[in-house]
C-alpha cells in the first residue's frame, strides 16, 4: 500500500481521535525514523518519550524474540519468570518494597489511586477518599485520572468526573495547605511536569509536599510516567530532589516500546492489598516483562545516565544560545534529555515546519515545545535538532 492508500483506510475504519501529519512511518533505526517513502526524520519526540534506547536495540529485540518463542501470554492467574525478574529489578533500584503491573501509564495512575483509597478504608478512615492534584498535570484519560488532570478541554465532554478530586497550584505549598484535610487520602504529583509544559518541581515544594503529607498522615504519589527511568538524568526523577512517595507510577519508556505500566509501593501500603482488589488479564506479560528487564537494566548504568546528564547540558546549552537569537522563546527549561521551549506563538506551526526539515518533535501545551529525543542520542543529533529547530523559527547564524 502507498501513503495515499493507508491515509484513505485509515479515514474510513479508524476512529478520528488524533490529528496525524501526512507521512507513513515504517521503520525506525537509532535515533531516526523513516517514512514510506524513504524519507528520514531524526525523532526528538520518541513515540512520547517511549524509546528511551531508540530504534532496532538489539539486546531489547533478542530477549523479545527468546520470550516469544517460550511463552507470549499466560496471564496472571499462574506464575512467570520475567514478571518476577522485572519486580525485583525495580523494587532492588528503588523505594519500593513491591510492584503491580499493568499496561500502560493512565492505568499505572489508576491503581495508584486505589491502592491510595483503600489504604485509607484499612488504616481506619472510611471518610478518607479525596485526591489532591496540581495545576498543569497530566496523569492520563481514564476516568480517576482524567478527574486529576485539570484541563476543560480534556474533562469537560466527559463529566461528570470522579467526585473528591481537589486542585493546588504546582510549586506553591501554600495552595496545598488550604486544600489537604482530614478527607485528603493522597497527593498526587508530576516531579517534572510533562504534558503540562515541562516544569520542573522546585526542590523545596516537593520536600514541603513530602513533610505536609507526613504531617496529615496523607500518601504521597508520584507520577513517573514520562519524567521516570532516566529521562531526568537520575533513573528516577525524584531522586535530584532527595525525597521519596509512598507510590509511584511509571509506564512510558519501560517495555522497550512495548504497552507496560508499573505501580510500584512501599511495604505499608502494599499491605492494605489483597489477592482481588485489582487486576488485568494482559498485565505483567511475558514478552513484554523481558523487553523491560533489558531496558531497566541498560539505563541504571550508571554510565548510560551520566550520558542523560551530559547530552541534557549540551542541549540546554544549545538551546538557550537560540533563545538569545530569537526574541520569540520565553524560556528554555527542563531537565536531563526532558525539555521545553516556551514560545511568545502557538508552536503547531514550528512543529510542522520541523517535521517538513526532517525532525520530529512535540508540543507540550499551545506554546510549548517538547523534546524528549531517545536516551541514546549523540552530541551530533542535538546540533542537527537544534540546527533544523532554529531554521523553523527564522534564525540564521546559529
Ligand atoms: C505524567 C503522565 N502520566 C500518565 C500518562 C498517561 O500515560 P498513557 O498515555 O500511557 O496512558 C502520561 C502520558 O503522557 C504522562 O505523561
Amino acid at each position: 500500500m502507498n501513503a495515499e492508500e493507508i491515509r484513505s483506510l485509515e479515514q474510513q475504519y479508524v476512529l478520528h481521535t488524533y490529528v496525524r501529519p501526512p507521512f507513513v512511518l515504517e521503520r525506525g533505526e537509532g535515533v531516526r525514523l523513516y517514512d514510506s517513502e524513504g524519507r528520514a526524520y531524526l525523532d526528538f519526540g520518541s513515540g512520547i518519550a517511549v524509546n528511551a534506547l531508540g530504534y532496532g536495540d538489539p539486546d531489547v529485540a533478542q530477549a523479545i524474540g527468546q520470550q516469544t518463542q517460550r511463552l507470549m501470554h499466560a496471564s496472571n492467574l499462574y506464575h512467570t519468570e520475567p514478571q518476577a525478574r522485572l519486580a525485583k529489578m525495580l523494587v532492588e533500584r528503588s523505594f519500593a518494597d513491591k510492584v503491580y503491573f499493568c499496561n500502560s501509564g493512565t492505568e499505572a495512575v489508576e491503581a495508584a489511586l486505589k491502592f491510595a483509597r483503600k489504604w485509607a478504608k484499612v488504616n481506619g478512615g472510611s471518610e478518607r477518599d479525596e485526591f489532591v492534584a496540581f495545576s498543569g498535570a497530566f496523569h492520563g484519560r481514564t476516568m480517576g485520572s482524567l478527574a486529576l488532570t485539570p484541563r476543560p478541554h480534556y474533562q469537560d465532554p466527559f463529566r461528570p468526573l470522579m467526585p473528591g478530586s481537589r486542585f493546588a497550584t504546582f510549586n506553591d505549598l501554600a495552595s496545598v495547605e488550604a486544600v489537604i484535610g482530614e478527607r485528603t487520602c493522597a497527593c498526587i504529583v508530576e516531579p517534572v511536569q510533562g504534558e503540562g509544559g515541562i516544569h520542573p518541581a522546585t526542590p523545596a515544594f516537593l520536600r514541603g509536599l513530602r513533610d505536609l503529607c507526613d504531617r496529615t498522615g496523607t500518601l504521597l504519589i508520584f507520577d513517573e510516567v514520562q519524567c521516570g527511568l532516566g529521562r531526568t538524568g537520575t533513573l528516577w526523577a525524584h531522586e535530584a530532589y532527595g525525597v521519596t512517595p509512598d507510590i509511584m507510577s511509571l509506564a512510558k519508556p519501560l517495555g522497550g516500546g512495548l504497552p507496560i505500566g508499573a505501580t510500584l509501593l512501599t511495604q505499608r501500603v502494599a499491605d492494605a492489598i489483597g489477592p482481588g482488589d485489582h487486576g488485568s488479564t494482559f498485565a505483567a506479560n511475558p514478552v513484554v516483562c523481558a523487553a523491560a528487564q533489558v531496558v531497566v537494566g541498560k539505563i541504571a548504568e550508571r554510565a548510560f545516565l551520566e550520558h542523560v546528564c551530559w547530552c541534557g547540558d549540551y542541549l540546554s546549552k544549545r538551546l538557550t544560545d537560540l533563545q538569545e537569537e530569537c526574541e520569540d522563546i520565553v524560556e528554555v527549561r527542563g531537565r536531563g534529555l526532558m525539555w521545553g521551549v516556551e514560545m511568545r506563538r502557538e508552536v503547531a506551526p514550528i512543529v510542522q515546519a520541523c517535521q517538513e526539515h526532517g525532525l520530529l518533535v512535540l508540543s507540550a501545551g499551545a506554546n510549548v515545545l517538547r523534546m524528549v529525543p531517545p536516551l541514546t542520542v549523540e552530541q551530533a543529533d542535538m546540533d542537527e535538532a537544534v540546527n533544523i529547530f532554529g531554521e523553523a523559527l527564522g534564525v540564521t547564524n546559529h
